[in-house]
């Protein structure tokens, strides 16, 4: 990949880059169309990443169709498909990681301990594999963008970093590769995400600046809901990922919530 890819920089090539862990959906669709317009050659990784994965995380159980991955590459124009093995990715005896330390033990850091490690790490690597000009990352995944972002600030990694918008379902789900495993009445349940964000936003609204009154009003929302449970929900300034008591500033309000097993996410910027 290094090689290929060195080859297309000599020949004055720009390099988009979308990193994945496979079983793409129209998120990702949507990713690599915002890299193949501004790049000449769009490259797509499909790894999942046993680095990012807790030791109660099933890796194993992580949807994987790598045919129907390549077949839809295929359809958006992606030049390559990086498929790394893990064996190929890590060795035995790596000991060299990236820690983020300010961002990533908030949030979804709190409760998936290692997670941004891994993820940081691997997004390092692929960027030294892949050497791409730019690389699009979603906005589903908030805090793990904006680590990434503080990642590239800070080791002077010379990737442009491009936000992708979050797509959603007809009904509002943020798509996820996760959602397959909803079933009927969870995938119904799993819209509570959404309905408390927008109920948060139409408080803001009509005016209401108390964080602790939007985060009541969410909590109430999904506890009606069955199979909803509550990870965190985080009202927290859109920078520093700190938490907020009153809103005087850009917030960004994440939240995860586990259906049934599930472990969904989903957020909103709210602008002042
Ligand atoms: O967002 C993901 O799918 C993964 O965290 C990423 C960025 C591909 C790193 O493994």
């Amino acid at each position: 990949m290094q090689q290929r890819a060195l080859e297309l920089k000599r020949a004055g090539r720009r390099i988009g880059f979308v990193p994945t862990m496979g079983f793409l959906h129209e998120g990702h669709l949507s990713l690599m169309r915002l890299a193949r317009e501004r790049c000449d050659v769009l490259v797509v990784s499909i790894f999942v990443n046993p680095a990012q994965f807790g030791p109660t995380e099933d890796i194993e159980a992580y949807p994987r169709d790598f045919r129907r991955d390549e077949a839809l590459c295929e359809r958006e124009g992606v030049a390559m498909v990086f498929y790394p093995s893990a064996e190929n990715m890590y060795a035995a005896d790596a000991s060299v990681w990236i820690d983020e330390e300010a961002l990533s033990g908030r949030l979804c850091g709190a409760s998936r301990p290692g997670h941004f490690r891994g993820v940081c790490t691997v997004v390092a690597k692929l960027f030294n594999l892949v050497l791409p000009d730019l690389a699009v990352f979603g906005e589903k995944d908030a805090q793990q963008l904006r680590i990434i972002e503080r990642m590239v600030r800070d080791l002077n990694i010379p990737v442009e970093i491009v936000r992708g918008p979050i797509v959603r379902e007809a009904d509002g789900l943020a798509m996820s590769s996760r959602n397959k495993y909803l079933s009927g009445n969870q995938r119904e349940n799993a819209l509570c995400l959404r309905r408390s964000l927008d109920q948060a936003l139409a408080l803001f609204g009509q005016g209401e600046h108390d964080a602790a009154v939007l985060r009541q009003a969410m909590v109430d929302l999904i506890e009606c809901v069955s199979e909803a449970e509550i990870d965190y929900i985080g009202i927290v300034d859109e920078r520093s990922l700190a938490a907020v008591d009153e809103i005087k500033d850009d917030v960004l309000i994440a939240l995860a919530v586990k259906i049934g097993n599930t472990r969904l996410i989903d957020n909103a910027v709210l602008h002042l």
